[in-house]
């Protein structure tokens, strides 16, 4: 089997610590592997089943020579950096939600839709977390009778906010548990700990937030089937 020269980029985020721990337990086929991220983290250690491995700089050059970079730094780092990876021939696998909707990028939950991947689209949108989990229940029963309608409730993990998300219910959990005043709230509009808020991401003009509205979008073009 190939060997695959492999970048994470997002390497220390929540995402990105979750991908190298899994190309570890999968014992993913990589012959290299370097770990991308901003400046804040430039310079940091990793470690990759056993060895260290330093956090360097996500540069535009990032892509020469690598076959696959996973990307998980924000929708507008995908922006700016995945087309410069994928002209240098990688293969750009983006968990952001810079390019699910684009037409000309695939859309791909491995299980459902892999028809669609093709050796000239180099950049492969990941969808939405809740997305992928539905739709692989929903296709079997898309293809044997047609769904109109889903009707779906969530119940989103504060990691789904990344680090700061995780970190903001740490605090305000260890502040309570100590009897000292909880932290106000910052990453969540309002305080998390001890708490549900029933909102995802923000409103948009139809009333539904844009997490909703992922969800409906991305499924349309994931079964190829705008009616649902
Ligand atoms: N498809 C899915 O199922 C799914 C699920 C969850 C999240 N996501 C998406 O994955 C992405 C990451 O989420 P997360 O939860 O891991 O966030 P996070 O914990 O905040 O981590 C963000 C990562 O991006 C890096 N980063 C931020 N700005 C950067 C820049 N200008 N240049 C280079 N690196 C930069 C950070 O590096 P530093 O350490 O240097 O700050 C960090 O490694 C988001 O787009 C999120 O929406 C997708």
């Amino acid at each position: 089997m190939k060997n695959y020269k492999i970048v994470v980029a997002g390497a220390t985020g929540a995402v990105g610590l979750e991908m190298i721990k899994m190309l570890e337990s999968r014992n993913f086929p990589v012959k290299s592997i370097r770990f991308l991220a901003s400046e804040r983290s430039a310079g940091k250690k990793l470690k990759f089943n056993g060895e260290e491995v330093p956090v360097e700089l996500l540069t535009k050059n990032g892509g020469k020579g690598i076959d696959i970079a996973l990307f998980s730094a924000g929708t507008a780092v995908s922006k700016e950096f995945a087309p410069f990876f994928s002209n240098d021939a990688c293969f750009v696998i983006d968990n952001s939600s810079a390019w699910r909707m684009d037409k000309d990028i695939p859309l791909v939950v491995p299980e459902v839709n892999p028809q669609v991947l093709r050796k000239d689209k180099k950049i492969i949108a990941n969808p939405n977390c809740s997305t992928i989990q539905m739709i692989v229940a929903l296709k079997p029963l898309h293809d044997f009778a047609k769904i109109k309608r889903v009707i779906v409730s969530t119940y989103q993990s504060v990691s789904g906010a990344g680090q700061k998300g995780i970190n903001e219910l740490t605090e305000q959990t260890k502040a309570w548990a100590n009897g000292y005043e909880i932290p106000p709230a910052n990453k969540f509009q309002y305080q998390i700990a001890f708490n549900l808020i029933p909102q995802i991401d923000v409103f948009t003009e139809n009333g539904y937030t844009k997490e909703e509205m992922k969800m409906t979008n991305e499924t349309k073009k994931i079964m190829g089937d705008n009616s649902i």
